[in-house]
């Protein structure tokens, strides 16, 4: 439960504002981090921490692109390939990643680490190539470093899993 896992963090963020309704949107980020997506589950509990119907919450949480609907991969890849990238080569750089990732546009790999989303303009027209990983920017990429980034993650993901086993 976020109420008992997260009090101090919860109690943190209802202090910054002036009733509980305003911390519904920081409150979705705790439980899209708990749970990996904005679940049935933390749309319950998000409502009731913030004195609200499920329903609201509900659609707050559909209103913004940055909360997960759905459940998604570790790492949840938005590449721009809005005009002004496409025109960088960003969509010829997103088909390329797709097939390196074995994945069609929305899909998650299979190891289940890696979403990957084309979106419109995440205002970084200049520096394409371009993605958000969970909202962490890399900019100025081509294959080799996407190809770089990715082995990163998944050796981050590994060793996370290993030292959660021991
Ligand atoms: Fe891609 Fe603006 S068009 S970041």
């Amino acid at each position: 439960m976020l109420a008992d896992k997260y009090a101090d963090r919860i109690q943190k963020t209802f202090s910054k504002y002036p009733d509980k309704r305003s911390a519904v949107m920081p409150l979705l980020y705790v439980a899209q981090e708990e749970y990996g997506w904005v679940s049935p589950q933390a749309i319950i509990e998000v409502a009731e921490l913030c004195e609200m119907d499920p329903t609201q919450v509900k659609s707050i949480a559909g209103f913004y692109t940055m909360y997960r609907e759905t459940p998604k991969g570790r790492f949840w890849l938005h590449v721009c390939t809005d005009l002004p990238c496409a025109i960088r080569g960003a969509d010829q750089f997103y088909q390329d990643l797709l097939a390196h990732l074995e994945i069609g546009d929305g899909d998650t790999t299979d190891d289940g680490l890696i979403t990957a989303e084309h979106v419109m303009c995440l205002a970084a027209c200049d520096k394409a190539p371009m993605l958000q990983c969970n909202f962490h920017y890399h900019e100025n990429l081509d294959m080799d470093k996407m190809k770089a980034l990715v082995e990163q993650w998944r050796a981050e993901a590994q060793a996370q899993q290993i030292n959660g086993n021991k």
